[in-house]
C-alpha cells in the first residue's frame, strides 16, 4: 500500500466514467516499484467542469501533473500553457506536467509508449516498411510516433477511408523522409503490421487485417490489451511471426508519461 505524506507528488487522472480506469493502479505500482514517492488517483471530471478543476490543479502546490482521458484529451489542448510537438501534430494530449509556477505543460505520450514497446521488443523501425490499420486517436499518434522514429514507407487503411487518407497525408507533411499512403495496403511486402483498431476487442470480431498474407518474418503489434494474444496476434504467431501484445504499449506509456510529469 502506498504511504501517502506531505512530501508525497499527488497525480490525477481526468476522466468522465472513471469506473474504468485502470492507469491509476498501474502508475501507483510503477512509482511504487521505483521508489518514487508519488500517488495517482481517478478523478471524475464533467466536460463542463474541465476549465475549473485546471484552474484548480494550478494552484495546488504538491500536484505533480496528471493525465486526462476520455472525453477531455482534445478539449484540455485549449486549456494549457503550452502543447508539446507530438500533441500538437496528433491533436490530443493524454499528460499535463504542472510546473512549480502553476504553468501546465501537455503532450501526448500513446506513440511514445507504442514505439517503446517495440523497442523493449526488441523491434527494429528504422527503415520497416509499416502497415497500420486505423485511424483513431490511437492510430493518430501511433502514425506520427513510427515516422518519427525512421519508418520508411507508413500505409494506413481505415474503415472510415477518408480518415487514413488524411492521416497519412498529415504524416507525409510532418516526416518528409517516411513514404506515407492511405489506401489499400501489400500486407506481404510489410516488415510491421499494426493493429490501432478496437477490433479483437469483442468475440466475433473481424481481424484487421488478412493475417494469413503477413510474411513470416514480420513483426504483428497491436494496441488492444485484453485479451492478451487477440485473434489477430494469434494469426500472426501461426504464420511465423513475432507479436508484441496491447500490454507492451502500456508498460512504456508509463515511463513516458513519468518522464514527462518529471517523475522518472
Ligand atoms: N495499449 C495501450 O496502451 C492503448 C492506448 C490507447 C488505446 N488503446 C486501445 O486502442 C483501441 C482504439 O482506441 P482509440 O482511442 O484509438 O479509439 P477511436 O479513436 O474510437 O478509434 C477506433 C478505431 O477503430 C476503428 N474501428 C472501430 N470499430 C471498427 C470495426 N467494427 N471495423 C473496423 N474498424 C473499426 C475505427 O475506424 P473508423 O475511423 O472507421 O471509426 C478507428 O480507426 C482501443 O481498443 C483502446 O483500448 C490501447
Amino acid at each position: 500500500m502506498t504511504r501517502i505524506t506531505g512530501k508525497t507528488r499527488i497525480l490525477f487522472i481526468l476522466g468522465e466514467p472513471v469506473a474504468h480506469i485502470i492507469g491509476s493502479t498501474l502508475l501507483n505500482e510503477h512509482f511504487a516499484g521505483r521508489g518514487i514517492d508519488a500517488a495517482v488517483s481517478p478523478l471524475h471530471v464533467a466536460p463542463v467542469d474541465l476549465p475549473k478543476v485546471l484552474a484548480t490543479l494550478r494552484i495546488l502546490r504538491n500536484v505533480a501533473g496528471f493525465g486526462v482521458t476520455i472525453p477531455h484529451k482534445i478539449a484540455v489542448l485549449d486549456l494549457l500553457d503550452s502543447v508539446g510537438e507530438r500533441g500538437r501534430l496528433v491533436g490530443a494530449v493524454n499528460f499535463v506536467r504542472r510546473h512549480p509556477d502553476g504553468s501546465l505543460h501537455g503532450d501526448n505520450v500513446d506513440g511514445l509508449g507504442f514505439v517503446g514497446g517495440l523497442i523493449a521488443a526488441g523491434v527494429e523501425i528504422r527503415g520497416a516498411r509499416v502497415l497500420q490499420v486505423g485511424a483513431g486517436g490511437a492510430g493518430r499518434a501511433i502514425a506520427f510516433a513510427m515516422a518519427e522514429a525512421g519508418a520508411a514507407e507508413l500505409t494506413i487503411m481505415n474503415r472510415s477511408a477518408d480518415k487514413a487518407r488524411e492521416l497519412a497525408a498529415a504524416v507525409g507533411r510532418a516526416y518528409p523522409t517516411c513514404r506515407t499512403d492511405g489506401g489499400e495496403p501489400d500486407t506481404a511486402a510489410c516488415d510491421i503490421a499494426i493493429n490501432t483498431t478496437s477490433l479483437g476487442m469483442k468475440d466475433g470480431d473481424a481481424l484487421p487485417l488478412d493475417a494469413s498474407r503477413l510474411a513470416p518474418g514480420a513483426v504483428a503489434a497491436e494496441v488492444v490489451m485484453t485479451p492478451e494474444v487477440t485473434p489477430f496476434l494469434a494469426a500472426a504467431a501461426a504464420r511465423g511471426c513475432k507479436t508484441v501484445p496491447g500490454k507492451a504499449m502500456l508498460l512504456a506509456q508509463l515511463r513516458a508519461a513519468s518522464d514527462l510529469v518529471g517523475l522518472a
